[in-house]
């Protein structure tokens, strides 16, 4: 084992991004944890689990798919390794296999830890390229940030690891959640040869193209919040052409500046409508804070029974009573590369609009205007069918049901990326858990004590097949 060297200790702890702010109400991001989870998890002892966690680097190919010379540059990509509950290679005890996403993988942390002693499982986690650590040390062309290069960096990575540990017969297993649940799902299907499962949670990997309605991910959220009150829900859907008549009058933005507390006065209403969007969709998406939360303060009217008043109350239930809201940094001109955005504006084109009957105002997805953004801002060309061409996802139910196995779609239903998962069986190996109550990656993170019934069922299955999978495997190799 001393070709891994430790290399120092790391705080593990929980990742979340909230959803983008800018301008108009943008795609949300695709994210395991919600960002003042974040900051949660950090404070709190329990989750710092240093001292089992080794970090390494692969030496890692530039580019995969040509032969090109710039192709053979390799830069350094971080994984972790969790040894403390592995059986081992000579038994053949399985690998579990965490697949990174848009982000640094210290922020990333899946269930396995909870189940790893009744698997005798070894830990991995992998970074994805231009995240975290693993970012190419020379000037690199981002043509190089993509899904397929990723893939086949994890194929890479965990060759390289069952070589070295001699654990060549221990079956792998990927999990990953959100856009790391679509790498999962898909990595399960280019290399059988490598993982024998998957576990994608809350995988949106049918939202590309057509195959769900654009206006899927906004009517998780007005459903959402129809089913927690009706009544703030019609606050709500009032609300954002109340925001545009105050502000089309004069001093309009004046008085709405005052009415939320805002750092710097608004320049248009857009500022306002974005950060209460943002602030709904994350309630739907992470439950932070729950949709309870918001639409018992907007019921109440604490601050008045005027629409803003209720509106205004919502805000302060769900953020607190700040200093100031809505627009804390004034926009200072340069913005750092958004790599997400980047994947967003090349292969990962999701379509996310807002239909008719939408909490939110009616927005269409309008691609030629997605496009023009994208060109604008990094001089690059969505591929909007890329992802079907190349992954597949229409008629998925018939297609995968003929060659896949081995993959869990795990979903919560009040996930507004829920709309775009797999939530129904395709075979016996390929099963779809949705949860009525669930939320974007919820099954994924750690248990705890407060866990209600259903989840801890739904994870319990998630175990189960996982299992099932691992017995059929040494059974067929007569391990
Ligand atoms: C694994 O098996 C090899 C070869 O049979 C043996 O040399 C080695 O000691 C075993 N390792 C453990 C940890 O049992
Ligand atoms: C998996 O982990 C959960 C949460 O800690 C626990 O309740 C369950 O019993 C574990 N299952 C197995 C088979 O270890
Ligand atoms: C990096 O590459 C880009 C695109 O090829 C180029 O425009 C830029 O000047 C380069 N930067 C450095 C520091 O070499
Ligand atoms: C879509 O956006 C383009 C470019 O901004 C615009 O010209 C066009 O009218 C829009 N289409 C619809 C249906 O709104
Ligand atoms: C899919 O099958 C599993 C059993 O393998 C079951 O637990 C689950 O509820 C089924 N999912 C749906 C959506 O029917």
């Amino acid at each position: 084992m001393n070709k891994f060297i430790s290399f120092y200790l790391l705080f593990i702890f929980f990742l979340c991004f909230s959803v983008t702010t800018t301008n108009s109400l943008t795609l949300p991001r695709l994210s395991p944890f919600s960002e003042s989870k974040t900051t949660e998890y950090q404070n709190t002892k329990t989750f710092n689990l240093n001292e089992d966690m080794q970090p390494y680097f692969y030496e890692q190919t530039l580019d995969h798919f040509n032969y090109l010379s710039d192709s053979y540059k390799t830069f350094k990509q971080r994984y972790i390794i969790n040894f403390n509950y592995w059986g081992g290679a000579n038994s053949s005890a399985p690998i579990f296999a965490y697949l990174g996403g848009e982000d640094d993988i210290v922020n990333t942390l899946g269930f396995m830890t909870d189940n790893a002693t009744s698997f005798k499982a070894l830990l991995v986690y992998i970074e994805h390229r231009y995240y975290g650590k693993s970012v190419p040390s020379f000037n690199a062309s981002y043509g190089y940030l993509n899904s397929a290069q990723a893939l086949a960096d994890y194929a890479e990575v965990l060759l390289y690891l069952k070589d070295s540990l001699h654990a060549q017969k221990s079956p792998v297993i990927v999990v990953g959640g959100s856009y790391a649940g679509m790498l999962a799902a898909w990595f399960r299907l280019k290399y059988p040869h490598i993982a024998i499962g998957a576990l994608a949670s809350s995988a949106p990997l049918l939202y590309f193209d057509n195959i769900t309605p654009a206006s899927g991910y906004n009517d998780v959220i007005t459903r959402d919040f129809q089913e927690t009150s009706k009544t703030c829900y019609e606050t709500i859907r009032n609300s954002w052409f109340e925001i545009d008549e105050v502000a089309s009058k004069p001093n309009g933005l004046n008085f709405l500046s005052k009415k939320f507390n805002t750092c710097y006065p608004l320049e248009q209403p857009g500022e306002l409508k974005d950060y209460l969007g943002n602030m709904y969709q994350k309630a739907a998406q992470y439950n932070d804070p729950p949709t309870t939360t918001i639409c018992e303060a907007i019921d109440r009217a604490s601050y008045g029974d005027d629409i803003l008043s209720r509106i205004y109350g919502g805000m302060v239930a769900s953020y607190g009573n700040k200093k100031c809201n809505v627009n804390p940094d004034k926009y200072t001109g340069a913005k750092p590369f958004d790599r997400w955005r980047w994947q967003t504006c090349t292969e990962i084109v999701m379509p996310i609009g807002i239909g008719d009957s939408s909490l939110f105002q009616p927005k269409p997805f309008n691609f030629t205007s997605f496009a023009e953004n994208c060109k604008k801002d990094f001089g690059v060309q969505p591929r909007p069918h890329w992802i079907t061409s190349y992954y597949g996802g229409q008629d998925i139910q018939l297609v995968l049901k003929r060659f896949g196995s081995n993959i869990i779609f795990s979903n919560g239903l009040r996930d507004p990326y829920s709309s775009g998962g797999v939530l129904n069986n395709i075979s016996d190996s390929l099963v779809a858990l949705p949860t009525v109550n669930g939320y974007h990656c919820q099954d994924i993170v750690p248990a705890i004590e407060s866990d209600p019934a259903w989840l801890v069922h739904q994870r319990n299955t998630e175990v189960e097949i996982i299992q099932s999978w691992i017995k059929k495997y040494y059974d067929e190799v007569n391990i």
